[in-house]
């Protein structure tokens, strides 16, 4: 086991670092910005299905869940269809409105989870096509969905997902620009621009990853916390889910994610010297917004750790602890805003002496319901 963990004392550490070349594998053989190409085998013989539907549906659970709210974002910024995105367990059992327009994507790390693979089984009944963004090979999953793309991540062994979450966006990045390139939504000089951009994605993560030892001194500060909230906006909202179920699962804390505008409606009434808030405040479209949403916490009196773009000095004047992550394009946020999440957790949970790797009660796949 040691060796499979490659000096690591963790997998889930290893699986974090991993991530520069699991997102480079992701896109190798399909992204070449140079030429300005983008192709997803898997996609090739549907298309023209996924081109003309009335939706995207797309069906989940956990983490995976988590990037199909990424992709709601890609998808309908990119490609101009409507998105809707459906825990498995509630879609299956809602006798939901499916038909044969209507485009269903299935994301699982496993393969394997069987609430996913029985919303598959109901959308196909109703003569949806289906198309599944798996990690592994022949799983499941892979193989109940017309057509697919895998992730390419290689094994994720620690039970909260780290490099798989980052290549499914990955995936689904690439399926969005392809989608509003054929449709047109998108125009040939910002599709090659954003290619580029998406091409400098792993480096941009190595680059993320360095900020390990600094996080490592803020996780000390913080693991003795009870609870602890999470805040973003725009494509950084389901980063600040995801930042908070890692939390949940691995160090047993408390963590609740929001869309920074909802605090008003509940979250603020706990915010009291105590509570850590983790905002992400990346320069984009909602900055602004999030900024004053730093400032009503900090009137509170709340600890505020701030995950932010290079170069930011609004909010480092404001926050306890800034984490600064390489700009991009908006819509690419998520792949680098994740990474200081994830090692905030893995310090924190081994700071408490947790189990990192097998957190109590949680399984690697759900196969039963
Ligand atoms: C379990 C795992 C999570 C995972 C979820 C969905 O709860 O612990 O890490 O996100 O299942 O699994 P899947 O394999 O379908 O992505």
């Amino acid at each position: 086991e040691a060796i499979e963990k490659g000096g690591y004392e963790h997998f889930m550490l290893k699986e974090i670092y991993e991530q520069p070349r699991s997102i480079a594998d992701c896109m190798r053989g399909r992204l070449d910005a140079k030429n300005g190409r983008l192709v997803l085998g898997g996609l090739r013989d549907y298309m023209n299905k996924f081109q003309n539907a009335d939706r995207i549906i797309i069906t989940a659970c956990g983490t995976s869940w988590h990037a199909g709210l990424v992709a709601e974002y890609l998808f309908e910024e990119f490609a101009r269809i409507p998105v809707e995105v459906e825990y498995a367990s509630e879609f299956r059992y809602r006798n939901p409105v499916v038909n044969e327009k209507d485009f269903v994507i299935a994301i699982s790390q496993s393969g394997e989870t069987a609430d996913t693979l029985a919303a598959i089984e109901l959308a196909k009944s109703k003569g949806a096509t289906i198309f599944g963004v798996c990690n592994v090979v022949g799983s499941s999953i892979a193989r109940a969905t017309h057509a697919g793309s895998y992730t390419h991540a290689g094994p994720e062994i620690g039970v909260a997902s780290t490099k798989a979450f980052t290549a499914q966006i990955s995936v689904l990045t690439m399926m969005a620009l392809m989608l509003g390139y054929q449709r047109g939504t998108l125009t040939e000089s910002k599709y090659v621009q954003l290619l580029n951009e998406l091409e400098k994605i792993p480096s941009k993560v190595e680059e993320t990853l360095q900020m390990n030892p600094h996080i490592e001194e803020i996780s000390a500060e913080y693991k003795d916390a009870r609870n602890f909230l999470y805040l973003g906006r725009g494509y950084n909202f389901p980063v600040a889910l995801e930042g908070a179920l890692k939390l949940k699962e691995i160090s047993y804390i408390h963590a609740e994610g929001y869309p920074a505008a909802e605090m008003k409606h509940g979250p603020i009434a706990l915010i009291d010297e105590e509570m850590p808030v983790v905002f992400i405040a990346t320069k984009d479209n909602s900055y602004e917004k999030v900024v004053s949403n730093i400032q009503e916490v900090k009137a509170r009196k709340g600890k505020i750790i701030a995950v932010v773009t290079e170069g930011d000095t609004t909010v480092k004047s404001m926050a306890d602890h800034v984490l600064e992550i390489p700009d991009t394009a908006e819509a690419f946020v998520p792949l680098l805003s994740v990474i200081p999440l994830q090692i905030l957790s893995y310090h924190i949970a081994v700071m408490r002496g947790c189990n990192v790797d097998q957190p109590r009660n949680l399984a690697k796949s759900v196969t039963v319901e």
